[in-house]
């Protein structure tokens, strides 16, 4: 095979533009990655802070319901797994139960927007693997 000129030109054209291509989709999803964790844990930060702000006084810091207020009202320890296994938990039940109220828990529903309590029902289901 012989290099020509042209030849030799058309591949270092192509290698080129390869690494060129290469680079700039890598920073894309560097960059999307980044965007995507950070907005994960700015949700999580916010469910916190909702979470502490409507729903700790009963059902404790650590989801527990080991407050005083959660033991008179029997809050349920999130952080039980038999709880959760006794539980048809789905996310539709769990935000229902949040809106409107179930037994000695008040209902939410006038208070928060539906996207808060999403973001909750995804706090108290950290809560399973104490976190
Ligand atoms: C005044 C105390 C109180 C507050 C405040 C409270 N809860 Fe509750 N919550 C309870 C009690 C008591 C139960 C158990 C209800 C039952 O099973 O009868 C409960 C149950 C639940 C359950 C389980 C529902 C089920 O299907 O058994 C979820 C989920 C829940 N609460 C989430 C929340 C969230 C999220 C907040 C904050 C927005 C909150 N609670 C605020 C007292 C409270």
């Amino acid at each position: 095979m012989k290099f020509t000129r042209q030849g030799v030109a058309v591949c270092s054209a192509v290698a080129f533009l390869f690494t060129f291509l290469f680079v700039v989709s890598e920073n894309a999803r560097a960059t999307f990655q980044r965007r995507k964790s950070g907005n994960y844990e700015r949700l999580n930060r916010k469910a916190d802070e909702l979470y502490n702000r409507n729903c700790a006084r009963c059902h404790g810091p650590a989801g527990r319901g080991d407050t005083p207020i959660g033991k008179i009202f029997k809050a349920p320890d999130f952080t039980d797994p038999e709880w959760w296994a006794t539980k048809k938990a789905s996310n539709a039940i769990l935000s229902t139960v949040v809106v409107h109220g179930k037994g000695s828990m008040p209902a939410f529903g006038k208070k928060l927007k539906r996207s808060d309590v999403n973001l909750l029902v995804s706090r108290v289901r950290r809560f399973r693997n104490n976190r």
